[in-house]
C-alpha cells in the first residue's frame, strides 16, 4: 500500500478551511501566520513559499519576511518581538537552518511559546517530553497523523527511527514511545551507529529522517515493514533534477506492507500540521 500524504493533507486542509470560516464568523478572528526566512537556501525558499501559499488557500492571514544572510541576530530578534506583540499573528515560524553567525537556540527561545507553531521553543520541547499539551513539531505530528489515518497501530510495535534531529528524529521517537501517542518500543539509530541495518531489519515500523538519498535499501528491511520516509533530497539524473527520499522507494515498496512516497508522502503533511497548529493557536488566543 502506498500511503498518500497528499490526499490526507488535502482533506485536512479542506476541514481547516471550513473551520476557519466558522471561527471568523463566530469570533471575528482569522488565524495568522508569520514566516521568517533568512538567506537564499533554495529548499528553504521552496518550503516557506509552500507554507505561505497553503495559508492563502485555506483563508489564513499570512506574511513572509525575507532577510539577507547578513541580517544580525539582534535585528532578527527584533522582528520576532514585533510578531510576538502583534495580535493578528497567532503563529510564528522561523525557517531553519539559519546562517552560522546567528544562534539558533537564542532565536527559537525568543518565539513566544503560545505562538510557537513549530514546537521548537525549549519550553514547548520540555512540555512535549514530559507529556504535557503543547504544539507538536509539524513533521512529527504529520507522521503520527498518517499512521492514524491508515489505522497502522504502533502500540507494542518496534519502531526504528533513523536520525536524531531536533526537528524530526527526536520528537518522533519521543512521541511514539509515550503511552498516549504511540506506546511503541522505540530504537533510535544515527551516524554513530556501527551497523544500522542490524536495527532497521528488526523494525515493524521504520521512520527515516537522515537526509541521505535512497539510504535505506531493500536488504535493510524486513518483509511487511511500514516505511515512513521523511527525507526530501534533490538529485541530478542526467539533465533533469528530481526529488527522492531517504528510502529506495522502487525496491523497498516491493517488500513493505505500506510506504510513503517522496514527493507526496510526509511533505504535504508537515504543511497541513503547521496550518492545524496555527489554527489551534488562534483558537487558544480567543480565551486569553
Ligand atoms: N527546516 C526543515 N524543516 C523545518 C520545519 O518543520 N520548520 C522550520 N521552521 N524549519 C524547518
Amino acid at each position: 500500500m502506498i500511503i498518500d500524504g497528499k490526499k490526507v493533507a488535502s482533506e485536512i486542509k479542506e476541514q481547516l478551511a471550513i473551520a476557519t470560516k466558522k471561527l471568523n464568523s463566530e469570533n471575528n478572528i482569522i488565524p495568522g501566520l508569520a514566516c521568517i526566512l533568512v538567506g537564499n537556501n533554495p529548499a528553504s525558499e521552496y518550503y516557506v513559499r509552500s507554507k505561505v501559499k497553503s495559508c492563502q488557500e485555506i483563508g489564513f492571514y499570512s506574511m513572509l519576511d525575507k532577510f539577507k544572510t547578513t541580517i544580525s541576530e539582534n535585528e532578527l530578534l527584533a522582528h520576532i518581538e514585533k510578531y510576538n506583540n502583534n495580535p493578528s499573528v497567532h503563529g510564528i515560524l522561523v525557517q531553519l537552518p539559519l546562517p552560522s553567525h546567528i544562534n539558533e537556540e537564542k532565536i527559537l527561545q525568543a518565539v513566544n511559546p503560545e505562538k510557537d507553531v513549530d514546537g521548537f521553543n525549549p519550553i514547548n520541547v520540555g512540555k512535549l517530553v514530559s507529556g504535557q499539551k503543547t504544539f507538536i513539531p509539524c513533521t512529527a505530528l504529520g507522521v503520527l497523523e498518517l499512521l492514524k489515518y491508515y489505522k497502522i497501530s504502533t502500540s507494542g510495535k518496534h519502531v526504528v527511527v533513523v536520525g536524531r534531529s531536533n526537528i524530526v528524529g527526536k520528537p518522533v521517537a519521543n512521541l511514539l514511545s509515550q503511552k498516549k501517542y504511540g506506546n511503541a518500543i522505540v530504537t533510535i539509530v544515527h551516524s554513530g551507529t556501527e551497523d544500522i541495518s542490524k536495527f532497521t531489519k528488526e523494525a515493524d515500523i521504520l521512520v527515516v529522517a537522515i537526509g541521505k538519498p535512497k539510504f535505506i535499501n531493500a536488504a535493510m528491511v524486513k518483509n511487511g515493514v511500514v516505511v515512513i520516509d521523511v527525507g526530501i533530497n534533490k538529485i541530478i539524473n542526467g539533465s533533469e533534477s528530481l526529488l527522492v527520499g531517504d528510502v529506495d522507494f522502487e525496491n523497498v515498496k516491493e517488500i513493505a506492507s505500506a510506504i510513503t512516497p517522496v514527493p507526496g508522502g510526509v511533505g504535504p503533511m508537515t504543511i497541513a500540521m503547521l496550518l492545524s497548529n496555527t489554527f489551534q493557536a488562534a483558537q487558544i488566543s480567543i480565551s486569553k
